[in-house]
């Protein structure tokens, strides 16, 4: 079963042709990260006209590099939430249009769901029920998944997501868009211990998470606490991240990435011994599972706890199509295809 999928969810346009949800016949991502680089994120308006120009040339890229004719292709996948609705609305139009002039079947597909899937790509499908973590430039969120269909969400974030606030405190350290890599890349020079950033805990048996008081922390020890101006009066910082040594910079990045993966693991710690006890498995998805330390930790504690862990390769952790694709092949077996009244939709239904 050859299933090309197709994601337009921020600002990547990617296609994949996947095989039985697991072989990974081409996987097409343009990024469009120089074209947001000044702005310093996402512009909306930009990511859905570069998604227009990009579309057509990224399917065509796909379907040669997996050698096939899109006649050889069994369904047209798509992620037609959550995300920015004017990029959903390109991707989701394109897979109409192939399904419809293809006469093959339509299937949308939850992008968060599909990131939680993306460490099962060219693997066998791993046992069930699992811990699903999602952690990503607009999720953070866990997940007890009673099947790779069925996920209830046992807990997400209560203001930034985790990748959110990764982007945030590299701007405030005077890193360019996209801020998350670049950061993970300087803490791994720095000395994680040389400041004492919070590691959000909540209630004691509480599995949301909350990154908007460490994103304040890191910005007051970077540019000291808010002063007035006795003559303007307006509130300002004494410093910012230009008055501070290389090495001073490195040390807050990696203090940083402490607390917050330190943050993500004590909710997994947490949900491994309540609501996930009888997982066996833990799968992991979005952007921020390419984070180098977030990755050690979860290969420590999978094999303190002896669990699967089902880490997606570098290629998969990031937006793309091939999760789409591979997903959507379990989706359309267990509850079938969609029809062409399927809407671009901004908030995510896991
Ligand atoms: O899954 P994704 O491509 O898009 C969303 O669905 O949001 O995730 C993008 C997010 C960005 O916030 C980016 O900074 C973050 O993932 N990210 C990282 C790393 N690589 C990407 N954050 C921390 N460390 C990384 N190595
Ligand atoms: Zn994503």
């Amino acid at each position: 079963m050859q299933i090309l999928g197709i994601e337009t969810s921020c600002d990547e346009t990617a296609c994949a042709v996947v095989e039985d949800g697991r072989s990974v016949r081409s996987n097409v991502i343009a990024s469009q990260d120089a074209l947001h680089v000044e702005y310093g994120g996402v512009v909306p308006e930009i990511a859905s006209r570069a998604h227009v120009e990009r579309m057509l040339p990224v399917v065509r890229r796909a379907l040669i590099d997996a050698g096939r004719a899109l006649d050889d292709i069994d369904a047209i996948a798509v992620g037609n939430r959550p995300g920015l609705v004017g990029s959903l609305l390109v991707g989701v139009s394109c897979a109409k249009a192939l399904a419809w002039s293809l006469g093959k079947p339509l299937v949308g597909v939850d992008h968060v769901a599909a990131h939680l899937y993306a460490g099962c790509l060219e693997r066998d499908v791993p046992s069930m029920p699992a811990l699903g973590l999602v952690v990503s430039g607009g999720h953070s969120s866990l997940y007890r998944c009673a099947s790779l269909t069925t996920m209830t969400r046992i807990g997400s974030t209560i203001d930034d997501a985790v990748g959110e606030a990764y982007d945030k405190a590299a701007t405030i350290l005077g890193l360019e868009y996209p801020g998350g890599p670049r950061l993970d890349a300087l803490a791994q020079t720095g000395d994680a211990t040389a400041h004492d950033l919070p590691i959000s805990r909540l209630d004691a048996e509480s599995l949301d998470f909350s990154f908007s008081g460490l994103k304040t922390a890191m910005l007051y020890k970077v540019r000291g606490a808010p002063e007035r101006d006795p003559v303007t009066n307006e509130v300002g910082f004494p410093r910012d991240h230009t008055d501070l040594s290389d090495t001073e910079c490195a040390n807050l990045a990696a203090s940083f990435q402490r607390a917050a993966i330190g943050a993500v693991t004590l909710k997994i710690n947490r949900a491994l011994d309540g609501a996930a006890r009888d997982c066996r498995t833990l799968l992991v998805g979005g952007g921020v599972s390419a984070n180098s330390f977030l990755r050690s930790e979860l290969q420590r504690i999978a094999e303190e706890r002896n669990l699967d862990l089902r880490l997606p390769k570098m290629r998969f952790c990031l937006d793309n199509a091939a999760m789409i694709a591979g997903y959507a092949f379990h989706q359309w077996n267990t509850r079938g295809a969609d029809d062409l009244s399927l809407r671009a939709v901004p908030t995510t239904a896991c």
